[in-house]
């Protein structure tokens, strides 16, 4: 009878012990949580994270959703690299591997504290299939500047993309400010992440806000540089096998010398890509007068986006909406400022970066500019591969966040936007404001032909 009390008594000890097992009351010392590709977006996603205090930080993850459950995770796994005490933050990056392509993953951050938050990432498709991003640039850190890169930041929630193409100038200054750059990644991480958790990965382009730092971009979403110098921040990725190629390229450094030699060999070796874009800061020829023509520019990167086929660039600095014709390069009769409207074989222009800098005057359109607005906006792209009957193809939607009227009154066009989910991700949401080009087009399509 004693041997069998002393039985009870063990199992329910141990019963107790296995029912301590629970989602701890803290949370992780650990925030401005944020996503980046730094390698193959199929099958690889770099979390990285402020950690305040505690140790032992492990992020744990796995494709079956456990809340805050760590323990159930299928995976874990150690940060890959730390930068301590750099712009007053313990920047933390782990770069997961071996990822399922076109997958849903669910994570958090267990450390000596406690737990996360349960975030989720999606992986790029490795075979040509639909999907959506989100592009622009040029946000601010004070005023009413302020608040419209906030209104794009919950835009970017609201539409659910696979990735933000940021083109650059994330703070106002020089790159400098540590404490610009927290407020950056704070508000990144509670208004670019939707109700459930998600998170997008942030492709990283270095605008001349930038400048005080040429390897910032490294340090903040450990975008990859060439060579050794971690300020020749360029670098390119792909996603769907050869579907869809993207390079990130730096107006801030010599775009010729070898920068140059470096795009046409990435051009070349994504020659046979079904579409090849790049984003990059300033533009060739900003459509707003105080803006300078950038020639140089021009010259090392117009004559091969053209040769290699480049169908799509994203720029920003000039802080307005515009997209061009399909252009290529020419000085023949018609031509201005070096290109002529070419549907078939052209690179489209697209920009020029109001994430949510003050919009300035579009008062320097040319013969070949499709589209202009002086107001706060983003891009989101629908990207779609070959079907029978109709070819690849881009759709550019410009999506106005907030726009000033002549008081200079703000008005923002974020809350009402109905919320995709992971089953609507292709259709435009209720109330979201697009700006409308003639004969009332909400969207342009690429090919132009598309259109017609
Ligand atoms: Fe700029």
């Amino acid at each position: 009878m004693k041997n069998l009390n002393r039985i009870i008594w063990f199992l329910g000890f141990v019963f107790i012990l296995f029912s301590c097992q629970q989602i701890p009351e803290e949370y992780a010392a650990a925030d401005k949580f944020r996503l980046s590709w730094t390698d193959d977006p199929t099958t690889t996603m770099t979390i990285i994270w402020d950690q305040k205090v505690g140790a032992e930080a492990t992020i744990f993850y796995g494709k079956e959703d456990f809340g805050r459950q760590f323990w159930k995770y299928d995976h874990q796994q150690k940060p890959t690299e730390k930068l301590l005490n750099y712009y007053h933050m313990n920047t933390f990056y782990c770069t997961l591997e071996n990822l399922q392509p076109d997958a849903i993953y669910f994570f958090l951050l267990k450390d000596s504290v406690g737990v996360s938050k349960r975030f989720s990432f999606r992986t790029a498709p490795d075979k040509p299939q639909q999907f959506t991003f989100v592009t622009g640039g040029d946000t601010k850190s004070s005023g009413a500047s302020l608040e419209a890169g906030r209104a794009s930041n919950k835009m970017v929630a609201k539409l659910r993309p696979l990735f933000v193409l940021f083109n650059g100038d994330f703070n106002s200054g020089n790159g400098t400010y540590p404490d610009r750059w927290h407020q950056w990644l704070n508000d990144w991480e509670s208004l670019a992440t939707t109700a459930d958790g998600r998170l997008f990965p942030v492709i990283a382009v270095h605008g001349n806000h930038e400048n005080g730092n040429k390897s910032i971009l490294n340090k903040i979403f450990g975008a990859p540089f060439q060579g050794t110098d971690s300020t020749n921040i360029y670098y390119s990725l792909s996603i769907g096998g050869d579907f869809f190629h993207m390079i990130s390229l730096n107006t801030e450094i010599d775009e010729g010398g070898a920068q140059r030699d470096w795009l046409q060999h990435d051009l070349q070796a994504h020659a046979d890509f079904t579409f090849k874009i790049a984003g990059y800061h300033k533009p060739f020829w900003p459509h707003t007068a105080k803006k300078g023509e950038n020639e140089y520019q021009y010259e090392q990167w117009a004559g091969l986006f053209y040769k290699y086929g480049l169908n799509m660039s994203f720029d920003g600095d000039s802080h307005m909406h515009k997209i061009t014709y399909p252009l290529r390069p020419s000085r023949e009769n018609g031509s201005y400022l070096g290109f002529i409207r070419d549907d078939e074989n052209g690179t489209m222009f697209v920009g020029e970066g109001s994430w949510g800098a003050h919009p300035r005057p579009n008062d320097d359109d040319k013969p070949w500019t499709m589209q202009s607005e002086s107001v706060n906006q983003i891009k989101w792209i629908h990207v779609k591969p070959a079907e029978p009957g109709s070819p690849a193809s881009m759709e550019i939607f410009t999506v106005i966040t907030s726009r000033y009227d002549a008081e200079q009154n703000q008005t923002f066009y974020v809350d009402d936007v109905e919320s995709i989910s992971d089953g609507n991700r292709f259709e435009i949401p209720q109330n979201i404001t697009l700006f409308t080009g003639k004969d009332s087009v909400k969207s342009v399509k690429y090919p132009l032909h598309l259109n017609e």
